[in-house]
């Protein structure tokens, strides 16, 4: 007969997750609903392990904390030492929600103009934010590109969710001529666990 309260916590965050990916017809709707529960999900997180709490000393560490078995979404927990940041880059066509578990983030906004070729993109800034701790984002393509900067004297954790397993994506490197990208491919990782 205990009176502990019950947070919401990663499961029940994956079970109304999994609820909306099967009953929303449009990516607008669904990444709305998303953020909903992205928001719940960072309001308390004593659900997130120590271990996925752990930094990387070369880059931002990307942990792994759900991967739906059809590939739906998947969970992350990107933990940034100050000074650690994002080049601009896409998310592989898909949509995404961030929300800040603890610390602050800066987000600069892209939107994706034009491919000019194979390699070559125009991108416009379409403005900066900080995301203080409990605050909440989204991407839509095209307006899917954006840099994340850690911001402050103590690690920062974000939450993210992505429309599928995100193994790849494109970082834009500014050209000479305004709003003009050369792309490069690149492939990620997940942070290994001590
Ligand atoms: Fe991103």
């Amino acid at each position: 007969m205990g009176n502990q309260v019950k947070h919401y916590d990663l499961d029940d965050f994956v079970r109304e997750m999994t609820a909306v990916v099967e009953q929303s017809e449009r990516d607008d709707d669904l990444v709305d609903e998303a953020e909903d529960l992205v928001g719940k999900l960072i309001s308390d997180t004593s659900w997130l392990p120590v271990e996925k709490m752990e930094p990387d000393a070369d880059h931002y560490a990307r942990h792994s904390l759900y991967w739906d078995p059809q590939d739906r979404f998947e969970v992350l927990a990107l933990v940034w030492s100050p000074g650690q940041a994002t080049p601009i880059h896409d998310h592989d066509g898909t949509w995404g929600v961030e929300g800040v578990a603890a610390g602050r983030m800066k987000v600069t906004n892209f939107l994706k103009m034009e491919d000019v070729s194979d390699d070559v993109v125009k991108l416009r800034n379409s403005g900066v934010m900080t995301f203080n701790q409990q605050s909440t984002g989204q991407l839509l393509p095209p307006a899917d590109c954006h840099i994340l900067e850690q911001q402050g004297d103590k690690p920062t954790i974000t939450i993210h969710v992505y429309g599928k397993q995100l193994r790849k994506f494109k970082i834009f490197d500014p050209l000479e001529e305004e709003e003009t990208f050369k792309v490069r491919k690149h492939i990620v990782a997940y942070t290994e666990e001590s």
